[in-house]
């Protein structure tokens, strides 16, 4: 059966004290025995000592981003072996806010796919259309050509580090979700591309989570969906009970 996973993605939110004691509620309030993989990407500042408090063991950490290179002379930037060598286990790539806001493009995201892969962790591979394309109904193509640009080019052993997470871009902090059979339908999609590019077993085996203003109250019809197997949360995830519900809806 293939994992199910309810990620947190705090962006640039929260001060350090303010996360810690999210993060400590959390670890509280989660069962022991919860069945889905509870992942939190938090800023890079605070990897290190959240990895500590929470030992890996009921909530993952992750990381935002990481560089193109593997080290050098690039200042501001944390390549994917620093974070490895921190232990963080997950990386997000692809975030439809670091390709429009911070111009990364489809050889700037393959890049770093590539580093995370070769890097041993697993990445968090965001796709979505724009409002634009949904409306002119290119979705479809629009995000198979993003899976065949940035993540096809892997063997099939490294696609098995792979989780997507299918975020159409109007749903993203707008408080506008993805209908359960819009996002079912997409992630239907999704899988039968990968098995055609790989095998049935590696479509079989890939999580797919959906991402855009999943919330306490949408994410139990989303999950209801049987290509539905997880969700990356943005807004709720920074609010201890929202979070919560959403992890208990799985
Ligand atoms: P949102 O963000 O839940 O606030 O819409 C999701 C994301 O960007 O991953």
């Amino acid at each position: 059966m293939r994992k199910k996973i309810i990620a947190g993605n705090w962006k640039m939110n929260l001060s350090y004290t303010e996360g810690e004691e999210l993060l400590k509620n959390l670890l509280n309030k989660i069962a022991d025995n919860q069945s889905a993989e509870v992942v939190i990407a938090p800023p890079f500042t605070y990897l290190v000592p959240f990895i500590q408090i929470s030992n890996n063991k009921k909530i993952k950490i992750a990381a935002q981003n990481c560089a193109i290179e593997k080290s050098g002379a690039f200042t501001g930037e944390v390549s994917s072996t620093m974070l490895l060598s921190c232990g963080v286990e997950y990386v997000i790539i692809g975030h439809s806010e670091r390709r429009t806001l911070f111009f990364e493009n489809d050889e700037i995201i393959k890049l770093k796919v590539n580093r995370v892969i070769e890097s041993g962790m697993k990445l968090i591979y965001c796709c979505g259309e724009s409002k634009e394309t949904r409306l002119s109904e290119k979705h479809e193509s629009f995000v198979t050509e993003q899976l065949e640009n940035n993540l096809f080019h892997l063997n099939e052993d490294e696609f098995k580090q792979v989780i997507i997470a299918y975020e159409p871009i109007w749903a993203i902090g707008t408080g506008l979700t993805a209908t359960p059979e819009q996002a079912e339908q997409m992630h239907a999609m999704i899988r039968k591309n990968v098995a055609k590019r790989y095998n049935s077993k590696v479509g079989d085996e890939l999580s797919i989570l959906y991402g855009g203003s999943v919330n306490a109250s949408n994410a139990h019809s989303l999950f209801k969906e049987g290509n539905i197997d997880g969700a990356l949360v943005g807004g709720a995830s920074l609010k201890a009970d929202d979070f919560l519900t959403i992890i208990n809806a799985i």
